[in-house]
């Protein structure tokens, strides 16, 4: 069977994938991508992690808990009554399951758009051949592709915890988390990260009892040491029982549950016992079924594809980003990378700058920042100087009734430049554009303080955030 050519081949359709595809297609070139994940009928369901099982379900799950939780606690402050609240399961997950479907099926689209030919099925290295690599396609339709460049953005698979397999019924992923049918009246999770706090609050909004056991003594180390301070205050008073230090001793499933036993941070034997267990404590570079070893790809201990700063790896004309390298497992860090590689393979300069890759906790309040925490900056010894502003003086948060937390901007003392912002409060995740936006241009707090914020917004925090960096806030 010949094999059919293409200038670019990818293998994964996730968001690293998906993006790089579209945009090889537009630069020009004759592109392929390769993805296998299947809905529910069988039928193709580009998107990858982010789409199916990740950012979209999970943004669908919090906005629908949210709403309840509003209208059962909330309404009544702005004189809305609500009687006989009332929460239909199998409706909410429904509905994120039609999100889903319209992203999966806007990525087909863009893909004819752009004219990338898609392949539904597994994509693995048949033989490295005439300077280039045979692709063969396993699934719907059995293909071999050829092409000169390759880019992998195979993604990755949720961390299992040894001794409790996933069966996502009772012990679950990510996937399971995501459509329990009904809401459980105790839920375990385990580990504090992203995934369990925000899968944690959805299912304690719509009234589960939830208790998160974390094995690291500190609560989100990655975050600025006081926006986890506050998040902590915030989350324990809105119920969510997050025990840390936690040594999981075992973990056994009975009928209709799941006990965890554990040593907490005292060293006292704990018991817990819940309806199910989410078990979210990482994830894992996704390489199954790429047959690496036929063409001596390059992994590293943990299992991810080795790659330079600029995602070459170890073979020629393959490339790899997203999930399956080194770096934050995001979606946007794998879309930047995505176009940055199909621009090299055009001959340009794409460039991922991973100092200004904005992080986002879509928990209630929500957590965002860019940039390097107080913490970083003591343990680096580098002189800088921080300015707060709290929610609570902020106009618009008054008028949506939402004042939790402060936005937080350090510069360094001497250049005044932005070192890092760490927002915790309300629409966090669409706050740190400024700042994102002020990091990449260089900007001082000082420039920030003097750019007019329209009048009432929440941006307007960030402005007085920047002034109080030289101690000189207007409304506080
Ligand atoms: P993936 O999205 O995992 O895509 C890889 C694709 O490749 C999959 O479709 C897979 O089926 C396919 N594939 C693998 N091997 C082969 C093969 N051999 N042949 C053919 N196809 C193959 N990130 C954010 O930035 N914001 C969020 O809000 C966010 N929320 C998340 C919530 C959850 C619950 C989870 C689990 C993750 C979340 N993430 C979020 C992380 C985000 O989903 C990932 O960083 C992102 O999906 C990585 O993109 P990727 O393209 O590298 O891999
Ligand atoms: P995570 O890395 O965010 O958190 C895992 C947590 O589990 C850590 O706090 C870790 O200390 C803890 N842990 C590890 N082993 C443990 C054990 N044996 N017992 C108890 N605790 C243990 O990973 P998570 O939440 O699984 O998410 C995976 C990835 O998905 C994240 O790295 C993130 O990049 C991405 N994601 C991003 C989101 C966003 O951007 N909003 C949302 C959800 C996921």
């Amino acid at each position: 069977m010949s094999s059919k050519p293409f200038d670019v081949i990818v293998i994964g359709g996730g968001p690293g994938g998906y993006i790089a595809a579209i945009r090889a297609a537009q630069l020009g070139f004759n592109t392929a991508c390769i993805d296998e994940w299947k809905n529910e009928k069988g039928g193709p369901a580009p998107g990858g992690t982010c789409t199916n099982v990740g950012c979209i379900p999970s943004k669908a799950l919090l906005q629908s808990s949210e709403h309840f939780e509003h209208a059962g606690h909330h309404f009544a402050d702005h004189g809305i009554g609500v009687s006989d609240l009332k929460i239909d399961v199998a409706k909410m997950v429904g509905r994120k399951d039609a999100v889903v479907k319209q992203n999966n099926d806007g990525i087909l689209y863009l893909f004819k758009k752009n004219k990338v030919s898609f392949f539904h099925g597994r994509g693995s290295f048949a033989a490295a051949k005439d300077g280039g690599y045979e692709i063969k396609v396993a699934g719907a339709a059995e293909e071999t592709l050829f092409a000169k460049q390759v880019i992998l953005a195979t993604g990755s698979n949720p961390r299992q915890l040894p001794g409790a397999e996933f069966d996502e019924e009772l012990i679950l992923s990510n996937d399971g988390a995501l459509r329990i049918p009904n809401v459980p009246k105790k839920l375990g999770v385990v580990g504090s990260g992203v995934i369990g706090l925000e899968m944690g609050s959805v299912w304690r909004r719509l009234g589960a009892d939830v208790t998160i056991l974390e094995a690291l003594p500190a609560f989100l180390g990655a975050a600025d040491e006081s926006v986890a301070k506050e998040a902590a205050k915030v989350f324990k008073k809105q119920g969510l029982d997050i025990q840390l230090g936690v040594k999981i001793s075992s973990v056994e499933k009975a009928k209709g549950g799941v006990t965890v036993k554990y040593t907490d941070a005292k060293g006292g034997e704990q018991t817990l016992a819940c309806d199910r267990l989410i078990v979210s404590i990482g994830r894992v570079a996704n390489t199954i079924g790429l047959n690496a070893e036929a063409v001596g790809l390059k992994l590293d201990e943990r299992g991810a594809i080795v790659v330079d700063a600029e995602c070459k790896t170890n073979l020629p004309g393959v490339w790899a980003v997203g999930d399956v390298v080194r770096g934050p497992m995001l979606a946007h860090k794998a879309e930047e990378e995505g176009v940055a590689v199909a621009e090299r393979i055009a001959g340009q300069h794409g460039h991922v700058n991973f100092n200004t890759i904005p992080w986002v906790i879509y928990t209630s309040p929500e957590i965002a920042w860019v940039g390097q925490t107080e913490q970083q900056l003591k343990a680096e010894g580098r002189a800088y100087k921080a300015g707060q502003f709290p929610f609570l003086a902020n106009g618009r948060a008054r008028a949506l009734g939402d004042t939790t937390g402060f936005v937080k901007m350090i510069a360094d003392a001497k250049t005044d430049e932005i070192l890092g912002v760490h927002i915790i409060g309300p629409y966090a995740s669409e706050l740190i554009s400024e700042a994102v936006v002020a990091m990449e241009f260089k900007a001082s707090s000082e420039d920030i303080a003097r750019i007019c914020h329209a009048h009432p917004s929440l941006s307007e925090a960030t402005k007085e955030a920047a002034l109080a960096v030289d101690k000189r806030t207007l409304n506080f």
